[in-house]
């Protein structure tokens, strides 16, 4: 086999990722192993330690801070969007495109074409990393070692015991998880089937009704163009805002999300969420879209953010269709201002007011005080013609029944 010079491996530190460490070597012949973990927001630990165990098998590593972009760019965008996708926020999903365009930033860096990645051949990152580092590298070749192979868990736990790899914190968890600002993902064992109870001990984000605080809370979240700007009158950037309102609503047990998910694949997969922030943040933008926003625009609204997410979650973010949906996201998202104020209990996250300067709201016309504003016997011709069409299909089947 001829030796190829480098490879850049996005890189997480979990098993299947390296496994893949050796296995570009001995069996891809690389020479050259570049390791890549983009900090999305994930637990410092797993950064820190994804870097110790890369250098201690010999590769060249870069942890590559993206919090910021993926806050401002990524989940911001979700939020004008209302993003979601049957029930889940697409924390997963929407990560995965910058993961793919940071790898293409450090390949470039180093003058490196050659990719590869973790990801098993059953589930959706393929698509989204593989799909991002096309788009940004059409020349870019890229290996999906476990997909490739075949891999199970058991033959790569055989693999990194037989080579000393550092895996041990993997052989003790059960469960696989992903996480960033946007949420936390659980999945694997017993999990994804449909009828087993999600044991208290795979959430970490979020207490159980029974542990989340005996006092309910209130929060305040301001808006601007569609997106949050401060909690409870502090002004806070897009990060920091998340990761706040990620601690606030999980200890008020807000964001638990159990769902049957259709993989691009076509599998039902039982999956298990936390996205506290996340959960609260879109609650808010909903309400003041429905205060701000005429009944044509939701209702067209919907349609879009319904397309949005399906792009997002197959991780097509870089297809010009989104940039479309996107000019008519913005144009509405200009009014999307406010204040919304939330109650927080016991896993519970309830709207209890909400205002703006662009409210489609006039207390006279709604009001049942005002006699003048809105002179409720104009309404009478209207009433009238109302239903024109289904009453003359009425009269017409009760004509040809009595026949
Ligand atoms: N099913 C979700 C998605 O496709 C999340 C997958 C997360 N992966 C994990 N190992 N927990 O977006």
């Amino acid at each position: 086999m001829k030796a190829k010079s480098k490879v850049v491996l996005v890189y997480s530190g979990g098993l299947d990722t390296t496994v893949c460490i050796p296995l570009m070597k001995e069996e891809y012949g690389y020479e050259e192993i570049v390791t890549v973990t983009i900090d999305v927001g994930q637990p410092e630990d797993d950064i820190r330690q994804a870097a110790e165990k890369a250098r201690a098998l010999g590769t060249e590593h870069y942890t590559i801070d993206a919090r910021e972009e993926f806050a401002r760019d990524y989940c911001f965008a979700a939020i004008r969007a209302n993003g979601a996708y049957e029930g889940y926020p697409l924390s997963t999903s929407i990560a995965r495109p910058l993961i793919g365009a940071k790898a293409v930033e450090a390949a470039r860096r180093l003058g490196a074409s050659h990719f590869a990645h973790g990801c098993t051949g059953k589930g959706n990152d393929q698509f989204r990393i593989e799909f991002a580092i096309r788009a940004l590298m059409p020349e870019a070749v890229i290996h999906a070692p476990v997909r490739e192979r075949n891999m199970t868990r058991k033959w790569e736990i055989e693999y990194a015991l037989a080579r000393n790899l550092p895996v041990k914190a993997s052989l003790e968890k059960i469960w696989s998880i992903d996480e960033n600002l946007w949420g936390r993902s659980i999945e694997g064992g017993r999990l994804e089937e449909p009828d087993f109870t999600p044991p208290e001990e795979i959430f970490q984000w979020t207490k159980g009704p029974e542990a989340a605080l005996g006092k309910p809370a209130e929060v305040r979240l301001a808006f601007r163009d569609g997106v949050p700007v401060a909690v409870d009158g502090e002004p806070m950037a897009p990060a920091r805002l998340i990761a706040q309102l990620n601690k606030i609503a999980g200890d008020h047990g807000v964001g638990r999300i159990d769902v049957m998910e259709d993989r691009m694949l076509g599998l039902k997969v039982r999956e298990n969420y936390e996205c506290p922030g996340a959960t609260l943040i879109l609650t808010a933008h909903k309400a003041l879209e429905a205060l701000t926003l005429t009944r044509e625009e939701l209702r067209f609204k919907a349609l879009v953010d319904a397309e949005w997410a399906r792009l997002a979650y197959e991780g097509l973010w870089f297809d010009p269709f989104k940039d479309d949906l996107e000019a008519f996201i913005g144009a509405t998202q200009k009014r999307v201002e406010g204040e919304v104020r939330l109650r927080l209990f016991k896993g519970s996250c309830q709207v209890i007011g909400r205002s703006g300067p662009w409210a489609l709201y006039n207390e006279a016309l709604a009001s049942f005080d005002d006699a003048e504003a809105f002179d409720q016997r104009e309404s009478t011709g209207i009433v009238k013609h109302f239903g024109l069409q289904p009453r003359m299909f009425l009269r017409l089947q009760q004509g040809a029944s009595a026949k």
